[in-house]
């Protein structure tokens, strides 16, 4: 990484991002080491979270670390009136490292910039969730035994989805092929599309969610319509349901085939998915406690 902290994924190299997955595989096989031993973590999250928030108290706990920190920001100053700026200052009094989820895009890198400690993005806005990339990856490689080459398909709200548009990123070191599934009003945003252009990614894009698209997968990567992200409630009611995968659409996919969302689900994966050996989506959000784990160690400069 260019600096300690982690704010989007784009500062990874390949380099990088191989080096990270290393380290999670190592913490796979023993998650519990004393390497974080003094060492204070704050988790500001001014947004809710589940895994996130968990994954990461947890990787701190089993590290030996210390955690302070919120999960709902209106038990704090900032409701009465106390500013990002101020907040991040006085917790980089009392913290080695900060882990953050903000509404506000662009939140953590702001905080990158007025403070010496290391920032860890835990999600910001529709933005970036690059640490949810990074167990993505994790999870992509330990399925399929490589990164190389894939066909991706994303499936849902390719607009306010900050997964996808961190794992576009992510994977682009990797000459994936993406298929994009959305309907009209959350479509793929041109800034990723661009981005796919400027690099040489092959994507395309859909409306339907067809049996093709499915069977030329090796990643179904399914997410959520975010309704805390639409304005206007008619339109999220509107799109809401729009793609349910449901198990007997599996029938002819590819043996490699794996589904990953990053959860939470709603409606769009049907619970008789659960039990099929394609379902990947419980492990994926248990491989973010290592990969959360090899990712403060990188941002603490702690060698394993
Ligand atoms: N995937 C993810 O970010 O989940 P949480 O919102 O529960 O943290």
């Amino acid at each position: 990484m260019k600096s300690n902290s982690l704010v989007s994924i784009d500062q990874c190299s390949k380099e990088d991002i191989l080096r990270i997955l290393d380290n999670a595989r190592k913490f796979e096989e023993d998650p519990n080491r004393k390497v974080l031993k003094g060492k204070v973590a704050a988790t500001l999250f001014f947004e809710p979270s589940t895994r996130t928030r968990l994954s990461f108290e947890t990787a701190v706990n089993r590290l030996h670390g210390r955690v302070i920190g919120f999960q709902d920001a209106s038990t704090t100053s900032s409701s009465k009136g106390e500013t990002l700026k101020d907040t991040i200052l006085m917790v980089s009094n009392y913290a080695d490292l900060i882990i953050m989820r903000h509404h506000l895009e662009g939140a953590a890198r702001y905080a990158s910039e007025i403070t010496d400690i290391p920032i860890i993005n835990a999600g910001d806005g529709a933005n970036q969730h690059p640490t949810q990339t990074m167990l993505d990856l994790y999870s992509i490689r330990k399925t399929q035994g490589t990164l190389d080459n894939l066909n991706i398909t994303l499936v849902g709200d390719l607009k306010y989805g900050r997964t996808v548009h961190s794992l576009i990123v992510g994977m682009s070191h990797f000459n994936p092929t993406f298929h994009f599934v959305a309907p009209n009003e959350l479509k793929m945003p041109d800034e990723y599309k661009n981005f796919c252009d400027a690099h040489h990614i092959k994507y395309y894009e859909h409306s339907t969610f067809s049996q093709e698209v499915i069977n030329d997968s090796d990643i179904l990567y399914m997410t959520r319509v975010q309704r805390e992200r639409f304005t206007d409630l008619e339109k999220y009611e509107r799109v809401k349901n729009v793609y349910i995968l449901r198990n007997s659409m599996l029938e002819d996919s590819r043996d490699n085939l794996h589904i990953l969302h990053p959860l939470p689900r709603v409606n769009e994966i049907a619970y008789d998915v659960d039990d099929s050996p394609k379902a990947y989506y419980i492990q994926q959000a248990r491989n973010g406690l290592f990969t959360r784990q090899a990712i403060i160690c990188e941002a603490l400069g702690i060698t394993i």
